[in-house]
């Protein structure tokens, strides 16, 4: 019986975490990785042809790229180069990409 109530509270302990906290390692390799690469380095061929940033050697400023990335990024002749994510993520999931994005610069 104890090993049970053991289990349940493993399982109700991991089903909430992951419910609660969005996961911005996964959320990144499922939406940004193909452009900003799976080490933030850009280079990929989306992000060679878009000219993304090397955020392994630049640090990402979290607050004005959580808004970039909510509102989307155009270049200066109003080509979109990042389309807005407001829609399909909320702002606790793309902060947390973001974040996640920090970790690449060493
Ligand atoms: C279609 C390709 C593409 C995708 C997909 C993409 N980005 Fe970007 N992103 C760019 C380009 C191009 C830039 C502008 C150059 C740069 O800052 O690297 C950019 C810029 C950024 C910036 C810097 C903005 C600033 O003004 O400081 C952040 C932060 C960022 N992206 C995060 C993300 C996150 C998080 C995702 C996934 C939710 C994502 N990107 C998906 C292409 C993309």
């Amino acid at each position: 019986m104890k090993k049970m109530i053991l289990l349940l509270t493993v399982c109700a302990f991991a089903a909430g975490s992951s419910a609660m906290a969005a996961d911005g390692a996964e959320l990144y390799a499922k939406n940004c990785a193909k452009c900003h690469a799976d080490d933030g380095t850009g280079k990929t061929k989306m992000g060679e042809k878009l000219g993304c940033k090397d955020y392994s050697k630049e640090a990402v400023e979290v607050d004005k790229g959580a808004k970039a990335v909510k509102e989307g990024l155009k270049d200066t002749g109003g080509k979109t180069l990042m389309k807005a994510y407001g829609e399909t993520l909320s702002d606790e999931e793309i902060k947390a990409a973001v974040e996640h994005m920090k970790s690449f610069k060493k």
